[in-house]
This record gives structure tokens, C-alpha cells and sequence, in this order.
């Protein structure tokens, strides 16, 4: 299998743990994108659910395939959310996201969830998390430039604002900018994670630690399932 497809069968995998009544986390990416058309299926089928998805491609997605999609004002509390992840660290299911920018949303939607349920496929297990991927800030655009040299005072490289295929400044779907940040191999993602919130200017990031309660991994033959 290649990796589009190792994706697909991760999110199928996701799509079938969720269970008549539940109140669900719908991811941001592509294997996210996945579960959301796998569950519209189910949903079509008869299967009773209401969503909460993490950006607005995905309201849209979800829209479009039949799942109903509900907010916090009505269900604060969510019975399980499922998304994609750019790195796992192996072992202790530290988790980074948002390459695909929709960390704060996905970030706000795991933790009022009650399980969290991570896809992803062989490539992205890790021994340390920032071995392959910068750990992606969400920041206001006022006083970014400020923003960038405190990060850089905790070790960051910022690579650069994030900006879009066709050059523009990539913009959240919160109105916010993105500092992709290379840290390198990350000793204590807990600890940073902590340095990084206490930064003026910082919305959010994409260190997830101490967050997943299962992680799904599509390899060549089999889904494994991890969990802590
Ligand atoms: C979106 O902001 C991200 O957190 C994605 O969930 C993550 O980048 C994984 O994306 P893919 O499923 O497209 O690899």
C-alpha cells in the first residue's frame, strides 16, 4: 500500500469506532478528510451522530457527505475526536500537528473531548517529535515580529511566516499567522510546550502532549493500535 492508501485504511478503521449517539471531533487534513467521507457513508446508512469539525474545509466537507454538525453552546462535552497527525513520538503518544494550520481548533476540540483518537499512517511515528517536522505557532499578526524572537529565544529557528502556494501570508481560519518553528529533536515536549504557552503573542501550538488515548497506525499488512 502507498501512503494514500495506508491513510484511507487508518480512516476507515477511525470511521468504525464511533458508535449511535455520539457527539464527534471531526479533524482537519487529508486522512482526516478520509474518516469525514467513511462516516458520511455510515451516516447515510442510518448511523445517529452530530460533529464538531476543526476548520471550515471540514464543516464543509462534513456538510457536504450528511453529518450534522453541531457546537459547543449545545454539546461542551464531546465523546470522542478523530484526526490526523504529522508526528507520534513512540512511547509516550506526544503528538504535533498543524501543518495543515487548524491547530488551535483541533487543539480546542481534543481537549473537550473525552477520547482522542489520532490516524495516521508508517511514516509518521517518531523516537522524538521535531525529528522531521517544525512545530507549527499560531501567533497574532500584531507584534509577530516580537512573537518570532521570544520563540527564538527558546530555541526556535523560524523558518519563516507561513505563506501559501501562491505566496500570500497564510492566514488561520482564526485570522491569525503561522511560525513554523524548528526546534530539532525535542527532549521534553511537555516542558517546552509549557515554555511556548507562556509566550506573549502566541495563540496556540502544535504540541499535543499527554493528549491521545489512541493511536491508530496503518502499516503495509495491519492497523495497529497504540495506546498508553
Ligand atoms: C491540520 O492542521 C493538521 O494537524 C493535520 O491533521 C496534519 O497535518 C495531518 O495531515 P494529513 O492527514 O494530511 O497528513
Amino acid at each position: 500500500m502507498n501512503v494514500e492508501e495506508c491513510k484511507k485504511v487508518v480512516a476507515q478503521h477511525a470511521a468504525a469506532l464511533v458508535e449511535p449517539g455520539m457527539v464527534v471531533g471531526l479533524g482537519t487534513g487529508s486522512t482526516a478528510a478520509f474518516m469525514i467521507e467513511a462516516l458520511g457513508k455510515r451516516v447515510a446508512k442510518g448511523l445517529d451522530i452530530v460533529g464538531i469539525p476543526t476548520s471550515e474545509t471540514t464543516e464543509a466537507l462534513a456538510r457536504a457527505v450528511g453529518i450534522p454538525i453541531t457546537t459547543f453552546a449545545s454539546h461542551p462535552v464531546l465523546d470522542m475526536s478523530i484526526d490526523g497527525a504529522d508526528e507520534v513520538e513512540r512511547g509516550s503518544l506526544h503528538v504535533m500537528k498543524g501543518l495543515g494550520g487548524a491547530l488551535l481548533r483541533e487543539k480546542i476540540v481534543a481537549q473537550a473531548s473525552r477520547r482522542f483518537v489520532v490516524m495516521i499512517d508508517a511514516t509518521k511515528p517518531v523516537d522524538k517529535l521535531g525529528e522531521r517536522a517544525p512545530v507549527p505557532v499560531e501567533v497574532t499578526p500584531f507584534g509577530r515580529e516580537c512573537t518570532a524572537a521570544s520563540l527564538e529565544k527558546l530555541g526556535a529557528q523560524i523558518i519563516q511566516p507561513r505563506r501559501t502556494l501562491a505566496g500570500e501570508l497564510f492566514v488561520t481560519d482564526n485570522g491569525n499567522m503561522i511560525l513554523d518553528c524548528v526546534f530539532g529533536p525535542i527532549q521534553n515536549v511537555p516542558a517546552l510546550a509549557t515554555r511556548i504557552d507562556g509566550t506573549v503573542g502566541v495563540v496556540e501550538h502544535g504540541l499535543f502532549p499527554n493528549m491521545a488515548t489512541d493511536v491508530l497506525v496503518a502499516t503495509e499488512r495491519e492497523v495497529e493500535r497504540w495506546t498508553l
